[in-house]
């Protein structure tokens, strides 16, 4: 090829990368010229049939035939590239004032059990408690034997326990009974002061109307060096009152016992039953929601902190329960049979996210 067939070859190549008008017609480009079969690779190739002496010259004048194509080629594509994301850009900016469009959010349903839990959270989160976490599966000192109940403990039996096959050493692993073990967790993790909630689900074999073998509870756990009953008293109302969203809530505390809290008392609810409807703060029907009390030195020590130093309270509420109070649902075993129509009837739209500033519920 002459010098002048070669200057208008690299001509008419930079005048089509110029003219190439997407990244697409740019690679077209980029293979007619430097592709396998290209016109530049085939000079290339040429070159291995000509005389020694203009193979040094003639190799020269291709490659840097080559070279200037390669780079004009490699601007462009970085000019094609450019434009076409601010092209995509400007067509896909989106007008955040749009109202959503429903789609699938017209259908889909949040379980009222998330929700609950979200609102639960929400409040305490609001009265400064982090939320911790444990797993399902837990070890059976963490379940039992940090929180008071050693082994053969009379309280063990109460809890109808799933345990799992004993490993070769003898222990067994368990599907907790409460989320109580997350207590245990948190204390061994953080120096007190200490302020948490722990939803999550427990298991129990039991099934009735109203128990189920797998439902949820939440922990909460305050330990520092002068809490005191009172607060946890206070805690507690201001929870029920931001929960079921009335002035005032009737409660009902109650002596009990459980090995893990000294004192301890159990917590009603006062409700009056409406045909169908449930309202909280009248009436003179109780329901049992909570369990707490001022945490066991016992359990304090078995965590290693000095219960003369250290104190605190510790309350599990029945998520389900009060779920089925505030949203007036009569059967527990409905929340886990997966019916799309009780869902549909009874979930709540995927954007009605719970805040204590928009309402609760
Ligand atoms: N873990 C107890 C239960 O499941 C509830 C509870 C928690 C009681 C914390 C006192 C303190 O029944």
């Amino acid at each position: 090829m002459s010098a002048l067939e070669l200057y208008s070859l690299k001509t008419e190549l930079l005048h089509a990368i110029a003219e190439a008008s997407d990244l697409d017609k740019l690679e077209e480009v980029r293979i007619a010229a430097l592709g396998k079969k290209g016109r530049i690779s085939e000079l290339m190739q040429a070159l291995g049939s000509l005389p020694p002496d203009e193979r040094k010259a003639y190799g020269q004048v291709v490659n840097s035939l080559k070279t200037s194509v390669g780079e004009a080629l490699e601007a462009r594509r970085r000019e094609l590239a450019r434009t076409a994301t601010a092209e995509k850009l400007s067509q896909e900016r989106a007008d955040v004032t749009l109202p959503v469009p429903e789609g699938p959010l017209a259908e889909g349903r949040i379980h009222p059990v998330s929700q609950v839990t979200d609102e639960i959270t929400e409040i305490f989160a609001a009265m400064g408690f982090a939320i911790a976490e444990g797993p399902d599966i837990e070890t059976d000192f963490n379940n039992f034997t940090a929180l008071n109940m050693p082994p053969e403990h009379p309280a063990r039996q109460d809890h109808d326990t799933f345990y799992f096959a004993p490993a070769a050493d003898g222990t067994r692993a368990l599907l907790r009974t409460h989320t109580s073990p997350v207590q245990i967790r948190a204390m061994l993790k953080t120096k007190p002061p200490l302020r948490i909630i722990a939803p999550g689900r427990v298991y129990r074999c039991d099934s009735d109307q109203t128990h189920t073998p797998m439902f949820h509870q939440v922990e909460g756990l305050v330990i520092d060096e002068e809490t005191h009953l009172g607060h946890l008293k206070w805690v507690l109302e201001e929870f029920c009152k931001a929960f079921f969203e009335i002035q005032e809530v009737k409660m009902r505390f109650r002596a009990s016992h459980f090995p893990f809290t000294e004192p301890s008392m159990e917590v009603d609810i006062g409700y009056a039953r409406d045909g169908d409807a449930i309202r909280i703060g009248e009436g003179d029907q109780w329901l049992e929601i909570l369990g707490c009390g001022m945490v066991h030195p016992n359990v304090l020590k078995n965590v290693g902190l000095d219960p003369d130093r250290y104190q605190g309270f510790a309350f599990g509420l029945g998520i389900d329960r009060i779920a089925m109070l505030k949203y007036g649902m009569p059967d527990l075993r409905a929340f886990f049979a997966g019916d799309l129509r009780w869902l549909k009837h009874y979930g709540f739209p995927p954007l009605a996210i719970p805040t204590l500033a928009a309402g609760l519920s």
